[in-house]
């Protein structure tokens, strides 16, 4: 496997010159284009990484996947589907414009940012503070790694910068979508997407996702919640690439603007990538091209 991914990762490594890191929130355009990792974690925990694995970046929105689970095992299917939906959008991850067309104000679904401001919503806790200490003590026990933390300055960068995201929360709150306090809902959102991680964390993460959500004979997450947040991920985890994610690569997946990928074959592997270049969609440019060939290589596809 090491050979496989140097081999992958050296004939992928032209695609960072051809990305451009995020800008729209300051913090992140600080970050190497340059950088790529991998690593990869197989079902019985023997894990494999290449490149600059140490590299720590912020989930952005593979926080989404993460807080839609805590949502459910907090408050059930029927009461997070009632303000959230199921379908792909084809729009981009920040847009607004479904949210009024479709006169609901309910978002189409948890992986797009008006998705996932709804979703966090729901996690249970007496304040702000309180629901992002649940979410992030959820991160760590699926990353077996207690010091993870949340990044405060692409924290505050994102608060400073967030206007989009606050548009969308008040729009939302007006057609009774959100219940809550705008403002306490947005801190806890722009603080679960500036929890900082490296590739190793999510790969750990990703593979409890392929094991069910069981690590080492407990069982954390129920399997029907796994089931269902990796369906999302194949259908949504790859904003409006996500059908040619499934065709090309086949796997549930999801990206984050920061460039990591958390990706997983259920049965078989967790997968975690770091590459901040990325695409015009705003997915890691080498790092879909990456799991592409390993796709390839293993014959990873689940369809
Ligand atoms: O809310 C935002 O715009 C970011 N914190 C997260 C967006 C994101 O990661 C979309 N990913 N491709």
């Amino acid at each position: 496997m090491k050979e496989l991914l140097e081999k992958i990762l050296e004939e992928n490594r032209h695609w960072t010159k051809k990305g451009k890191v995020a800008t729209y929130i300051p913090a992140l355009a600080k970050a190497d284009p340059k950088i790529l990792g991998i690593t990869v974690i197989d079902i019985d925990g023997k894990a494999v990484t290449v490149g600059d694995c140490d590299t720590k970046f912020t989930l952005q929105s593979i926080s989404k996947p993460l807080a839609l689970m805590l949502a459910l095992m907090d408050k059930g299917t029927d009461e997070v589907f009632s303000k959230v939906g199921m379908e792909p959008t084809g729009d981009p991850f920040n847009s607004i414009i479904k949210l009024e067309t479709l006169r609901t104000g309910k978002p189409l679904n948890p992986m797009i940012n008006a998705g996932a401001i709804a979703t966090t919503a729901l996690i249970e806790g007496q304040s702000g503070g309180e629901k992002i200490e649940r979410l992030l003590e959820f991160v760590r026990l699926l990353a077996g790694n207690k010091d993870i933390r949340v990044n405060e300055e692409v924290y505050r960068s994102e608060q400073e910068t967030g206007d989009r995201n606050r548009a969308m929360a008040y729009f939302m709150k007006d057609l009774g979508v959100l219940e809550a306090d705008v403002d306490q809902i947005l801190e806890v959102y722009f603080r679960q997407c500036a929890i900082e991680v490296t590739c190793s964390d999510i790969a750990h993460m990703a593979r409890c996702l392929a094991n069910k959500g069981n690590i080492a004979g407990k069982q954390i997450i129920p399997h029907e919640i796994v089931r269902l947040t990796n369906t999302f991920m194949v259908t949504c985890g790859m904003y409006n690439a996500s059908g040619e994610f499934a065709i090309k690569v086949g796997i549930p997946a999801k990206s984050g603007v920061s460039g990591g990928i958390m990706a997983l074959v259920p049965g078989k592997m967790g997968i975690g990538i770091i590459g901040p270049a990325l695409n015009k969609i705003g997915n890691s440019i080498a790092g879909v091209h990456m799991l592409e060939d390993l796709s390839r290589a293993l014959d990873l596809s689940i369809f």
